[in-house]
């Protein structure tokens, strides 16, 4: 049987080469006129808002000398979160956060759902991971001093973070409610009911009462779902615009160049 051969379809008129302009020899490259198309978009929506002024101030900084890959740890630890999110919102598809539904639907979701069991381990060892990136990252800026001034604020901030990443963690252990995740949670909220003064009233917020009772289950789901993300996302953005206002600090065996105009005697 003879092969039928279909016409193929007409290139898009964005993407047709121009033809040469009067006094130009060669045509402009298909690849050129994506670029101009692509620079085209991005200067209709700049006109409109104004906002390449913005991704410029964030992007194109200077950084200093000696930056090495020890710097990349905070950035490193913003991917983990992000990584976080995702694979969270996809677990939020399918968990049910009912104490008489919560096992079953864990158990469905490594089991039964499409990549379920991947994503549910790459939630769980990516919290792991999100941890020690943080540690890793407060030991970078506290050995090369960068919690000193004018950067006091933003290892407050980033203290702050620590607390809701433990949070976070905290929270998303119970989830699963397994045996594991049921006894955890008991330790972790006695353990915190005899801290002094505040212990127990947050013991009591945390549970939702006393002790563990039929409410712990949706509070722990709507603090690890709803308010600590959004927080961490809040402190995120406060913690970036800081970095990308002061600069980030020379690693410390750097010596300052000298500066002419000090002199080199002290008052
Ligand atoms: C979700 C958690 C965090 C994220 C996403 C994050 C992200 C970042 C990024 C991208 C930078 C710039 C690059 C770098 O130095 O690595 C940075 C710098 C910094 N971070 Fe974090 N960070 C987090 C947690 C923390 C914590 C826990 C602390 C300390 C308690 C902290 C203190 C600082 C300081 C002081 C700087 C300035 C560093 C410098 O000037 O050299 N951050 N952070």
């Amino acid at each position: 049987m003879p092969k039928l051969k279909l016409p193929l379809p007409p290139i898009p008129k964005a993407f047709q080469p121009t033809p040469p302009r009067p006094g130009e020899s060669e045509p402009v490259k298909p690849l050129d006129q994506l670029k101009e198309t692509g620079i085209s978009a991005a200067d209709w929506v700049d006109e409109r808002t104004a906002l390449s002024g913005g991704v410029r101030w964030v992007l194109f900084r200077k950084v200093p000398k000696g930056t090495n890959w020890f710097y990349t740890l905070g950035s490193a630890t913003l991917f983990a979160f992000l990584s976080q999110a995702v694979t969270g919102i996809v677990l939020a598809m399918y968990y049910t956060p009912s104490a008489t539904g919560a096992y079953e639907s864990a158990r469905h979701i490594t089991n039964d759902v499409f990549l379920g069991e991947f994503v549910r381990g790459m939630h769980k060892w990516g919290s792991s991971v999100m941890v020690i990136l943080i540690f890793l990252h407060m030991g970078r800026t506290f050995f090369f001093g960068a919690y000193k001034y004018p950067r006091e604020l933003n290892w407050i901030i980033g203290v702050v973070l620590v607390v809701l990443t433990f949070v976070m963690a905290l929270t998303g252990y119970l989830l699963p409610f397994d045996q594991r995740s049921y006894w955890a949670t008991i330790v972790a909220g006695n353990i915190n009911g005899t801290g002094p003064i505040v212990g127990p009233f947050l013991t009591d917020a945390l549970m939702g009462g006393g002790d563990f009772g039929a409410t712990t289950l949706s509070r722990f789901y709507a603090i690890h779902m709803l308010l600590i993300p959004g927080a961490i996302a809040t402190m995120i953005g406060a913690h970036l615009y800081l970095v990308t206002k002061l600069g980030t600090t020379a690693p410390p065996w750097l010596k300052p160049a000298p500066d002419e105009n000090l002199s080199e005697e002290r008052v």
